[in-house]
């Protein structure tokens, strides 16, 4: 039940705007692109060791595995440009 509710979450706060990731804790997308931008976080590790990110059920780890990795990327092409 956890996963789908995630999942329609996911879906339903990716507009553009701001997507929570981790429902249990209230951590959207974009503060975890901020934190991975500001503290040179490059994994899922990194963001957990400043936020409670999945402590409780942990569904939201591949998500915001995913938004770390976007970051990353995005932060590597701005520095390239
Ligand atoms: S959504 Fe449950 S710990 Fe993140």
């Amino acid at each position: 039940m956890e996963t789908i509710l995630v999942y329609i979450a996911s879906i339903m706060f990716k507009d553009g705007s701001e997507m929570y990731v981790c429902l249990c804790h209230g951590i959207s997308d974009k503060k975890i692109m901020k934190l991975t931008q500001q503290h040179g976080i490059t994994d899922v590790r990194g963001i957990r060791q400043i936020t409670p990110l999945g402590s409780m059920c942990g569904k939201c780890i591949r998500t915001a595995k995913e938004v770390i990795e976007e970051a990353v990327l995005a932060t590597t092409l701005k520095k390239a440009s």
